[in-house]
């Protein structure tokens, strides 16, 4: 943790210009090629075309990210697929399973199966065993109960009888490896960051933070995904971090809509490249480091769709303002935020009046601007599936008990008041890599939406969960 540095103005002027830097933002970049089977650079998914584009308009597929370098065969790109938004889909997992009667390097027991004892002797075995990657994307991530935690683990029910307080079986879902850049937390719980979680808010991370966390994921990842027997070169580690770190990816193009960066809208990656951005900017607490106060309308891609005259009333017309009236709901749609540990406990505010962008505030790109870790309930025990282990943890100071699917930060900092908390991640490239949550347990946006709007009781109406599924197909 030697290289933490906490966020000065310096640095945040540093960040801002830091995209046009570091991505080498060019004309490259600037023209976004047209989306079509033979542009490498853009792949269809379940809403149109996502697309990703690298200061040299290529990607370099001879990096060592596409290279097994441990023992099992897998490489990054094992989980980690352009097509699917550089993350990985159970429907893309199903079709390499039965190419392959589940024998590609993605079935590994280490972390692929329900448990690493998992029986993969015969070809309905491995089925049973690869079942949470197959049905939902998922990857086993092995954790002890911290040595100091305030809590201790009181009951374990594991349907796939490994889980101990010794490692618990945590279910998640690759996180992009892309739009690395705008990263102000790396994994689901900030265990990689380098920058202390809590409790300074303004704690942020610059350039060489970023860097220095991403280059530990990297090893990390080779060492336990990969199964390597020792940690690769540093200069192999540097090359797949200078790869990741220029990726950026978006939508490009929605079935209904057309093109969205026609008519003055601004998706799309080559726009995103351009993206300002530092760390706290637009923070809801009133932490920017420039002083500037929140604005609830952290999403501004489609502004100009919402003219009627403009967007016509044919089909992209109206495909257009459908688009444009969801940006405005995840703008300034009330919602009461109750109960988010992170949040209302930090602020003291049982209730905070709030909206989408409360908590996905950067600007067009949709994470927390700081790292800021937040409960906001999918891994409750109400929402548990019989599928996922759950675990009783008891408090050591006052006995309470909490059950959960997955403590989230507490297990990294062993802190009571932690359990549950995750980040919230970047909204871009959404449509090409369902499902969505840290545990898959949202198959579709709409299962998202769905689910804000239980949680929070705003009662949203069809139309408007229409709007705001269609604006995030376009993110
Ligand atoms: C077996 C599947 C698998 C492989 C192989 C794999 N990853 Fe991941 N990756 C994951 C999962 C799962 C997560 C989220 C884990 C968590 O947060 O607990 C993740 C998270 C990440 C993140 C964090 C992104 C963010 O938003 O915080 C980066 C970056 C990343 N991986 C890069 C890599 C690189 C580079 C490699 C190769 C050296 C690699 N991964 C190999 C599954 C994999
Ligand atoms: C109180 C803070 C908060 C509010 C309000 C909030 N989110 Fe989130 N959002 C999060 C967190 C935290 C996560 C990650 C949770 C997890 O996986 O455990 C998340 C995850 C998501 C994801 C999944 C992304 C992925 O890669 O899986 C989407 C999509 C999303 N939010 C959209 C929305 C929309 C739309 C709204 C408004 C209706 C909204 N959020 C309101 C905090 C919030």
């Amino acid at each position: 943790m030697s290289d933490h540095q906490t966020l000065r103005p310096v640095a945040t002027r540093r960040l801002a210009t830091l995209a046009v830097l570091l991505l080498g933002v060019g004309a490259s970049q600037a023209r976004q090629a047209e989306p079509s089977p033979a542009n490498p650079l853009s792949t269809p998914d379940a809403s149109g075309w996502v697309q990703t584009t690298t200061p040299g308009g290529r990607i370099d597929r001879n990096n060592a990210f596409f290279q097994g370098l441990g023992s099992n065969g897998r490489s990054c790109d094992s989980c980690h697929r352009q097509a699917q938004g550089w993350s990985v889909t159970p429907q893309e997992l199903r079709q390499r399973f039965e190419r392959t009667s589940g024998m590609d390097p993605v079935f590994a027991r280490v972390d692929g199966a329900v448990s690493p004892l998992a029986d993969v002797s015969s070809l309905e075995a491995r089925r049973s065993a690869y079942a949470l990657l197959l049905d939902r994307g998922l990857i086993r991530v092995g954790m002890p109960i911290p040595a100091n935690a305030q809590f201790r683990l009181s009951a374990v029910d594991d349907p796939y009888g490994y889980a101990s307080a010794r490692e618990l079986s945590l279910f998640r879902r690759p996180l992009p490896s892309t739009n690395l850049i705008w990263l102000t937390a790396v994994m689901w719980e900030g265990r990689e960051t380098f920058t202390p979680f809590n409790p300074p808010m303004d704690a942020g991370i610059d350039v060489q933070n970023l860097r220095s966390s991403l280059a530990r994921q990297a090893r990390n990842a080779i060492l336990g995904h990969e199964q390597a027997s020792r940690a690769p070169a540093d200069a192999i580690i540097d090359s797949i971090v200078e790869f990741e770190l220029h990726l950026v990816t978006a939508q490009v193009d929605d079935r209904d809509a057309g093109r969205l960066n026609e008519a003055d809208a601004l998706g799309g990656p080559a726009i995103l490249a351009l993206q300002r951005f530092w760390v706290g900017i637009n923070d809801t607490l009133g932490n920017d480091p420039t002083g500037d106060a929140f604005d609830e309308r952290a999403m501004h891609l489609f502004d100009s769709w919402d003219d009627p005259g403009q967007s016509g009333s044919d089909r992209r017309g109206r495909a257009r303002a459908t688009i444009a009236r969801g940006e405005k709901l995840f703008n300034s749609m009330r919602i009461d935020i109750t109960g988010v540990a992170g949040l209302n406990d930090v602020t003291g505010k049982t209730v905070i009046r709030g909206s989408c962008s409360s908590c996905h505030n950067a600007p067009n790109i949709g994470n927390h601007s700081v790292p800021l870790p937040v409960n906001i309930g999918i891994a409750d025990a109400g929402r548990r599936t019989p599928d996922l282990p759950l675990y009783t943890l008891t408090s050591l100071a006052t006995g309470k008990r909490v059950q959960t699917t997955d403590p989230g930060l507490a297990m990294i900092t062993g802190k009571w008041t932690d359990i549950g908390k995750f980040k919230g991640p970047i909204l871009r490239g959404l449509a090409s890599r369902a499902p969505y949550f840290h545990n898959g347990s949202a198959a579709t946006l709409a299962d998202v939406v769905d689910f804000y709007d239980s949680r929070f009781h705003v009662h949203m109406s069809a139309q408007q969960k229409r709007d705001l599924v269609a604006f995030l197909s376009a993110l």
